[in-house]
C-alpha cells in the first residue's frame, strides 16, 4: 500500500464492541482510510456514505482476489465460488439461478408461514419471565425460515450454526477454521445427495436439477450457493431483529412512538437497519488497476473494504446518524449494499424482520434489559456486526 498517504489503524478486538467510535474517528478525518484488520491484514476501508456508495458500483472494484485460482476440489472452491465472491459475467449466471425465488411478490406468499413460525416462537417464550431474545426468537425466526425454503433439514441446524459462526469469525485458529469449513462441506454434499436421490419441492431440489440437466452451475458452485444461502440467510436478518430490539428497547420515546402507530413499522425497519446495521463491512473488494477513491490513491489489486455501517452514519448524508429516528427518512441506507451484489434476501430480510418486530410489540407490554447495557458482548467478526444474547424481561400486553 502507498505509504504517502498511509495512516494506519490498527482494528482490534474492541473494534468488534464498538465499530461506531472507530468509524467516526476516522470519517472526521478522512472518508477512506489505510487499516490493519483484525487478522492482521492491511486494507482500505471506506467510511464515507458517497465513497461507500460508489465504490460499490465501482467495476474496478472487482470481488476475485489477484492471483487467486484455489484447486476445484478444495474446501475454499467448495466455499467460494459462490455469487457474492463472484464477478460479471459469472456472477450474473449464478444469481439468475436463484432471483426468482427472492422476488418481493415471491416472497410475499411466505407471509402467512413467517407468521405462523412468529406466533409459535411467541407462544414459547411467553411463558417464560426472562429470556435470551436472541437464542429464543431472533436466531431461530430467520433460521427455520431459510431451511424451509431451501429444504435443509431444521434440526440440524445447531452444527451448521456453529460451523458458520466459525466461518465468519476473525479470532478463530486456521485448524478449526479448516474443521468446521469441512464440516460444513461435507454436510451440504450429503444434503444435495439426498435430494438427487429424493427431490422435493424445495430451492436445492430445484438447483441439483439445474446442474443436472445443464453445465450451468458446476458442483462446487452449487455446494457454495447452498453455502451462501444458508449463511447469508441466518447470519443477518437474527441481527436486525435482536440489535433492532435492543435499539428500541435503549430508546423508549421511539418505543412507545411505535407501540402507538403500529403503521409506522415499514419505516422503522428501514431506520433500524440504517442505525443497528446487521453486516458490518461488505466483503472483500479488489483493485483491478490503480483507483482513486475519496483522496486515497490505491494500487493496483489492493483490498478495499466498504464499512457499511460507517456510511449509514455519516452525518454529511444523514443528519444526527447516531440517534434513532424512526421518522426519518432513511431511504438510501447502505445495509443490503448497492450494486450488482445489492442483496438478494432483501425482499425476505424486511418481511421477516416487519413480522417479528409487529408480533413482538403486540405481544409483549414492556422489555427491558436484564442486565448492563456494558456488559452486553458483541461477535468477534468484521463482516457481522451481531450481539452475542439478548438477555430481556418482558411483560405481557394487556
Ligand atoms: C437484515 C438482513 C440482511 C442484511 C443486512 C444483508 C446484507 C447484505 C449485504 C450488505 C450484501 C452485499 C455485500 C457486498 O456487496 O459485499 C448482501 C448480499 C447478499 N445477501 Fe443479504 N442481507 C440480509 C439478509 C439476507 C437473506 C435473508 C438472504 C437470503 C438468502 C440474503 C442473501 C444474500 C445473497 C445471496 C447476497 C449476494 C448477492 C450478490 O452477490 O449478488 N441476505 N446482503
Amino acid at each position: 500500500m502507498t505509504e504517502a498517504n498511509t495512516i494506519v489503524e490498527h482494528l482490534g478486538a474492541d473494534y468488534f464492541q464498538d465499530p461506531y467510535s472507530v468509524h467516526a474517528r476516522l470519517q472526521a478525518e478522512r472518508p477512506v482510510s489505510a487499516v490493519i484488520m483484525p487478522g492482521g491484514m492491511p486494507a482500505w476501508l471506506v467510511t464515507g456514505y458517497a465513497e461507500a456508495r460508489a465504490a460499490l458500483a465501482d467495476p474496478r472494484l472487482r470481488k476475485s482476489p489477484p492471483g487467486w485460482h484455489p484447486d476445484p476440489d478444495s474446501v475454499y472452491a467448495a466455499l467460494d465460488m459462490h455469487m457474492l465472491n463472484s464477478d460479471p459475467p459469472d456472477h450474473e449466471r449464478l444469481r439468475r439461478l436463484v432471483n426468482k425465488a427472492f422476488t418481493t411478490r415471491r416472497v410475499e406468499e411466505l407471509r402467512p408461514r413467517i407468521t405462523s413460525i412468529t406466533t409459535g416462537l411467541l407462544d414459547d417464550i411467553s411463558t417464560q419471565r426472562d429470556v435470551d431474545l436472541l437464542a429464543s426468537f431472533a436466531f431461530p425466526l430467520p433460521i427455520t425460515v431459510i431451511c424451509e425454503l431451501l429444504g435443509v433439514p431444521v434440526a440440524d441446524r445447531d452444527d451448521f450454526r456453529a460451523w458458520s459462526a466459525t466461518i465468519v469469525s476473525n479470532t478463530v485458529t486456521p485448524e478449526v477454521f479448516m474443521a468446521d469449513a469441512t464440516a460444513m462441506v461435507r454436510y451440504i454434499t450429503a444434503l444435495l445427495a439426498d435430494k438427487r436421490r429424493e427431490p422435493a419441492d424445495d430451492l436445492l431440489s430445484a438447483l441439483v436439477l439445474a446442474r443436472d440437466e445443464g453445465d450451468r452451475l458446476r458442483e462446487n458452485e452449487l455446494v457454495s450457493m447452498v453455502f451462501l444461502l444458508l449463511v447469508a440467510g441466518h447470519e443477518t436478518t437474527v441481527n436486525l431483529i435482536a440489535s433492532g430490539m435492543l435499539a428500541l428497547v435503549l430508546n423508549p420515546g421511539e418505543f412507545g412512538r411505535l407501540r402507538a402507530d403500529r403503521s409506522l413499522v415499514g419505516g422503522a425497519v428501514e431506520e433500524l437497519l440504517r442505525y443497528a446495521n446487521p453486516v458490518n463491512h461488505a466483503t472483500y473488494r479488489f483493485t483491478s488497476e490503480p483507483v482513486e477513491i475519496g483522496g486515497a490513491h490505491i494500487g493496483q489489486g489492493e483490498p478495499v473494504v466498504v464499512a457499511l455501517s460507517a456510511a449509514n452514519r455519516d452525518p454529511s448524508r444523514f443528519a444526527e446518524p447516531g440517534r434513532l429516528d424512526l421518522g426519518r427518512d432513511s431511504s438510501g441506507h447502505l445495509a443490503f449494499g448497492h450494486g450488482i451484489h445489492y442483496c438478494l434476501g432483501a425482499p425476505l430480510a424486511r418481511l421477516e424482520a416487519e413480522i417479528a418486530f409487529s408480533g413482538l410489540l403486540e405481544r409483549f407490554g414492556s422489555m427491558t434489559l436484564t442486565v448492563s447495557t456494558d456488559s452486553l458482548r458483541w461477535r468477534p467478526s468484521t463482516l457481522i456486526h451481531g450481539l452475542e444474547a439478548l438477555p430481556v424481561r418482558l411483560v405481557a400486553a394487556d
